[in-house]
């Protein structure tokens, strides 16, 4: 993949030499840089994607090697699933339709593939004895509890289809996990960032800012900027997950994800304003149809059980993020188009 710096992640990976591991959702941002590290160290990585969302150019770099294999499916159908999961032991479940404002144009589709799509897959793996999954969940089933930082026993209220779906998602994760005796964990990420994040107009705050940016476009900030997110750079996100597929405390329990800092939004326009040297000005607009006012995680269950430690911080993850769109000239949604900080389109 062009321009993407080697992972910094830095776990014993010799567990994963030669072991079977189905990632759903694996060309997406996420699942693309599981797959990667999978990859680099020894396994054999299926991939389960209906192409949706994700980009072929996320596992380029992988489709032709015979540890490799990509399935064309939908999560919510049975006989893509049950094929997926030939010889597997481990599963990452990343598939899912991801963002908050296309739930509230969409909340029966998003549903569906998030609350059903999962229940297939979690009915198939109990069939197929996979011995681990872990599940991807999100920081918005919080929704909007004034009380900081967000520990994961705290009272959930999901703002959003999107949200309600994920909190849905992991309820029946830990109930498979506990009525059909599974090693399933699930992980609550917040505002993930990184190389392999597309812009467009559903994606999320930072690659938008970026492709603004880059543009000299205006950045728009809904609300008065004063909102708060915690940022977590894509490496850490990965070591999270294979930390909770190597924990043996994991089975049964749900961990927030976090970078460990709160950033405001109009610091980060402010931040990515400066690192680009764009010409961008920042606009004010109406607040968000569910969106959360403050975000940031306790990470101290992740830190104890699995020993997990965020490594990029913003400024680091934001200097990373930035030159990869700037090598691959990928700056909005799917459209590959040569970014430049000098001379705006
Ligand atoms: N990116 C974030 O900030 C963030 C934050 C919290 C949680 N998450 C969760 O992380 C996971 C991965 O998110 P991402 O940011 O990589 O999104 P993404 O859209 O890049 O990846 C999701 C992948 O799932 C695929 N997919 C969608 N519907 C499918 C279906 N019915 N069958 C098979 N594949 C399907 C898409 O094509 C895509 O490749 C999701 O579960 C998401 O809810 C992401």
């Amino acid at each position: 993949m062009i321009g993407l710096k080697p992972t910094n992640v830095v776990i014993d990976a010799s567990c994963f030499e030669e072991t079977h591991i189905l990632v759903t959702g694996g060309a997406g941002f996420i699942g693309s840089h599981i797959v990667d590290f999978l990859m680099r160290n020894g396994a054999s990585v299926r991939v389960l994607d209906d192409l949706s969302n994700g980009d072929m150019s996320n596992i380029a770099q992988w489709v032709n090697k015979r540890e490799f294999e990509l399935i064309v499916g939908d999560i919510r159908n049975r006989n893509d699933v049950a094929k997926s999961l030939r010889d597997v032991s481990l599963v990452f479940h990343q598939a899912s339709k991801v963002s908050v404002p296309f739930s509230i144009d969409n909340p029966h589709l998003v549903t569906d593939v998030n609350v059903m799509g999962t229940t297939v897959v979690l009915d198939e793996c109990r069939k197929a004895d996979v011995d681990r999954v872990v599940v991807a969940s999100s920081s918005s089933v919080y929704g909007d509890t004034t009380t900081l930082p967000k520990t994961e026993d705290m009272h959930t209220n999901p703002m959003s289809p999107y949200a309600a779906s994920k909190l849905a998602e992991e309820s029946i994760a830990l109930v498979f996990s506990a009525t059909y005796d599974m090693n399933i964990s699930a992980l609550r990420y917040f505002n993930v960032y990184g190389p392999r994040q597309r812009g467009g107009s559903y994606a999320g705050v930072m690659a938008i800012f970026i492709s603004q940016a880059l543009r000299y476009r205006p950045l728009f900030i809904d609300g008065d900027g004063q909102q708060t997110r915690d940022f977590t750079y894509i490496d850490d996100i990965v070591e999270c997950n294979l930390l909770a597929a190597q924990s043996s405390q994991s089975k049964g329990n749900v961990y927030n994800v976090g970078g460990g800092a709160q950033t405001t939004i109009e610091s980060l326009a402010d931040r990515i304003i400066k690192e680009t040297e764009s010409k961008s000005t920042k606009t004010f607009r109406e607040p968000r149809l569910g969106d959360v006012r403050d975000s940031l995680a306790s990470i101290e269950k992740a830190k104890k059980d699995l020993g997990y430690i965020p490594k990029t911080d913003i400024n680091a993850g934001l200097k990373l993020t930035i030159q990869w769109v700037r090598d691959t000239g990928v700056i909005a949604g799917k459209c590959r188009k040569r970014a430049s900080s000098k001379h705006p389109h």
